[in-house]
């Protein structure tokens, strides 16, 4: 199907194929003959959509932010949770975890070997060393933004500390990768040789997401290797999560009863870094 330059366009927009896709569709055939998948144009996001997940990621931030001065030795994970939910509320937002799939608290904190999707307990205390991970996602004026850090409790085994240092390199690796009319599978390679120069693995069960309407859109973002894959072309308008997840030891998850906490199946340690970001003509803003 040929269209002409005045012709309606194939978006659906009422504008004038000229002043919509035309430039996209354009710029992103030759990647298309070349192998490339193009991620429907549909699900990319408009400038107002960016200023909503914009204002939503403030939140998520100033939450994570204000999380800072209160994770402490001898502070509960539920202490944690009534904190953010407070904040949330505050500030005319929804924590986006709470009631989602049946999650019952309006945060996720792993502690150690607890990979993600910790339940904040009023029975877990913070001890001194170790390490934890909040995860954080707002909804405001229906656009979600999410993101989660890892806090240190105290003074750190070396281990620990180094942990969470490489997967905060890892994260901002992985962010260096976005830019438009390039492969999204080089945040994967990028970030997972990045673990292995430092010794960890990888999390495979779980990955990155695309984000803004929903909690979970497309696409998947894989935080590990696809070498022989071109995959999807990052375009402008994306909007997704990078959320590595580095193990001590094996890569494996063993997923607990309660439905939600992932831990690692030798018990070792993980760490967890998030942002959500958009990828823009010259090539990304991080919104949280
Ligand atoms: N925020 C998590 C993510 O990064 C998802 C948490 S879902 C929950 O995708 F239900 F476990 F809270
Ligand atoms: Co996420
Ligand atoms: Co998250």
């Amino acid at each position: 199907m040929k269209l002409l330059p005045n012709d309606p366009c194939w978006c659906g927009s009422g504008v004038k194929y000229k002043k919509c896709h035309k430039k996209f569709d354009l710029e992103t055939e030759t990647y298309r003959k070349q192998g490339y998948i193009i991620f429907p144009p549909s699900l990319l996001k408009s400038k107002q959509d960016i200023e909503g997940m914009r204002a939503s990621g403030d939140i998520t931030r100033g939450i994570l932010d204000m999380l800072t001065d209160e994770i402490k030795e001898g502070v509960s994970t539920q202490k944690i949770d009534d904190l953010v939910r407070e904040y949330t509320y505050d500030h005319n937002a929804i924590p986006a975890t709470l009631n989602y799939k049946g999650f019952p608290k309006s945060c996720c904190t792993s502690i150690n070997e607890c990979v993600c999707h910790g339940i904040p307990d009023s029975n877990r205390m913070l001890k001194d060393g170790d390490i934890i991970n909040v995860d954080v996602t707002t909804i405001l004026n229906g656009y979600y933004a999410d993101s989660s850090r890892m806090y240190s409790v105290g003074t750190l085994s070396e281990n620990a500390a180094n942990i969470v240092r490489v997967a905060k390199e890892c994260l901002d690796i992985g962010i260096e990768q976005v830019k438009p009319y390039s492969r999204l599978n080089n945040i994967g390679d990028a970030i997972e040789e990045h673990a292995k120069k430092h010794g960890y693995s990888i999390v495979r069960d779980l990955c990155g997401h695309g984000v803004g309407k929903e909690f979970h859109e497309e696409p998947e973002i894989l935080h590990y290797a696809q070498p022989k894959r071109k995959g999807i072309l990052l375009v402008p308008g994306m909007t997704f999560t990078i959320e590595p997840m580095l193990n001590e030891g094996t890569h494996k998850c063993k997923f607990l009863r309660d439905g939600w906490t992932v831990e690692t199946a030798d018990k070792k340690l993980s760490a967890q870094w998030e942002h959500t970001l958009v990828v823009t003509d010259e090539g990304y803003e991080i919104l949280t």
